[in-house]
């Protein structure tokens, strides 16, 4: 190695271990490497072990000798489930089992080797808290990298006047009153739009907790990253930065992340890889190509969503009974109590036959991309929603868990690029807002939906783009911050 990579800093991405947010960390921690900063990438021992070691990720990063991947545990036994609900088991190891072994391998010196200086800097996900404390006392700077929507982490900041203004906790009858305590958002947020987290009645449950954690210590790290830019979420990047001053817009980073390695030529071999977890079905690519432009629903519900048989029943019903084709992607685990084994319904058979193709994971950026593609109908995770976004493609939401009750309401009232069902999966709405959508009001949709892909577009682009920009200043601040 020569002298110069030795004094290059040396950066730690630890991200949450969910697939939308390993995959927006991987791709940051490839254009650092790719602008000669060492980079160690830091998964849980189940991201890093039971999924990641089945796919080609790690291969990609061969082309950089200086990027390492290393694990943790998460405290949770390898058989248990770590979807829908259960997820937020894993935020009981965060302290108790992965702070003592984050804190051991940052002071031991395990993580330089002969090949590596020791780490100079560190990028955690905002739920690592303790992080921020931890980096002070050893003396590495640390930012924080929230890969959850803006809208919601602004909501997060509110928690602490939401609760003194008596409109969290909310009863059910208050979901559909409009919340006073989130600037910024008055006329439009509601009860229920407000993240899944703060239907919870109990203040003292360990996510409210944390939560109100989180908020408190990001203003205290040398920098907040956010997946988004100022021409998608500029006033509420304004608002956070009321509370956090040095913001680096740097998304939509998939989209920031193809721009900049065509620049770098590596085109060829990079941007179309896919960071998925699971294998992607490469067959629903041959099967779109045979379909007419715009024509076909795409329906996933990301990674760690779950539904019930009845739900997946109202949805298979709706999306047959529209009459459109659609592409499903089925994961396997996203039907609650019972495993991918679930039967075709008799009468939907034929018409899945005709006008579906059901797989269980695709490499969804490049289907979204697809001129098949007329419509998403989604969970509206983050980057699922920046990836629509993207390709201009509306969407019908269909809100989980976390921020997408946010996302999903900003889809609808404020990038206007689709209509929010939240908390509604039956047949009729479905059929209803299929058709509102392709048909009764297609050209709105198209109209908007571009004006977003455009607006999207200029933040990457290299010349003149804003997270271009804010992407060069970050790699300027860690080389500054990490002498
Ligand atoms: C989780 C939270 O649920 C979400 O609210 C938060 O915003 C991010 O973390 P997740 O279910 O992982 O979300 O959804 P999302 O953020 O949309 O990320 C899913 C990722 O998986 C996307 O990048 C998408 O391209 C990818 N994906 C999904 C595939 O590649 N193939 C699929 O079949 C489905």
């Amino acid at each position: 190695m020569g002298k110069d990579k030795v004094k290059s800093p040396h950066v730690l991405l630890f991200p949450l271990p969910l697939q939308g947010p390993v995959n927006c960390m991987l791709k940051l921690a490839e254009l650092l490497a790719l602008n000669g900063l060492q980079c160690t990438f830091l998964n849980t021992d189940y991201i890093q072990n039971c999924l990641l070691k089945h796919t080609h990720v790690q291969s990609r990063f061969d082309n950089y000798p200086e990027f390492r991947f290393e694990a943790i545990p998460d405290g949770l036994p390898e058989d248990h489930p770590r979807t829908g609900d259960k997820f937020l088991d894993v935020a009981n190891g965060i302290q108790e089992v992965m702070k003592p072994i984050f804190v051991e391998m940052l002071t031991s010196g395990k993580l330089s080797s002969k090949s590596s200086s020791p780490v100079s800097f560190v990028i955690a996900d905002g739920f690592y808290s303790f992080a921020v404390d931890l980096a002070k006392e050893i003396g590495i700077p640390l930012m924080y990298f929230e890969t959850i929507s803006p809208c919601a982490l602004w909501t997060f900041f509110c928690l602490p006047r939401l609760i003194e203004l008596g409109e969290v906790p909310f009863k059910e009858e208050d979901y559909d009153r409009k919340v006073s305590g989130v600037p910024g958002t008055k006329n439009f947020l509601r009860g229920r739009d407000l993240p899944s987290f703060f239907r919870i009645s109990d203040l003292n449950h360990p996510i409210i907790q944390f939560i109100l954690k989180e908020i408190q210590e990001i203003p205290r790290s040398q920098g907040l990253l956010l997946n988004t830019s100022e021409n998608i979420d500029g006033p509420i990047i304004s608002q956070i930065s009321t509370l956090c001053p040095n913001i680096y817009n740097i998304g939509p980073l998939h989209s920031l992340h193809k721009s900049i390695l065509l620049s770098a030529q590596k085109a060829s071999s990079h941007t179309s890889s896919s960071n998925s977890l699971w294998e992607d079905d490469k067959s629903c690519m041959t099967w779109l190509d045979a379909q007419p432009q715009k024509s076909v629903i795409y329906v996933s519900i990301g990674s760690i969503a779950v539904m019930t048989v009845d739900q997946l029943m109202e949805l298979w019903h709706g999306i047959v009974n529209s009459g459109k084709r659609f592409l499903w992607a089925l994961r396997p685990g996203s039907i609650a109590g019972k495993d991918s084994k679930y039967a075709i319904p008799a009468e939907l058979s034929d018409a899945t036959k005709e006008r579906g193709c059901i797989v269980s994971w695709v490499f969804q950026e490049e289907v979204l991309a697809h001129p098949a593609i007329g419509l998403f109908l989604t969970h509206s995770g983050w980057n699922s929603t920046l990836e629509s976004l993207v390709e201009g493609v509306p969407m019908i939401c269909w809100p989980y868990i976390v921020d997408q009750q946010v996302i999903s309401r900003f889809v609808q009232e404020v990038w206007k690029v689709g209509i929010d069902m939240k908390d509604n999966c039956d047949r009729i709405l479905i059929e209803k807002t299929v058709r509102e959508i392709m048909e009764d009001r297609k050209d709105e949709f198209e109209k908007s939906s571009s004006v977003m892909a455009k607006l999207a577009g200029q933040s990457v682009a290299d010349q003149g783009g804003s997270s271009h920009h804010n992407f060069n200043r970050l790699l300027k601040d860690i080389r500054a911050m990490s002498v």
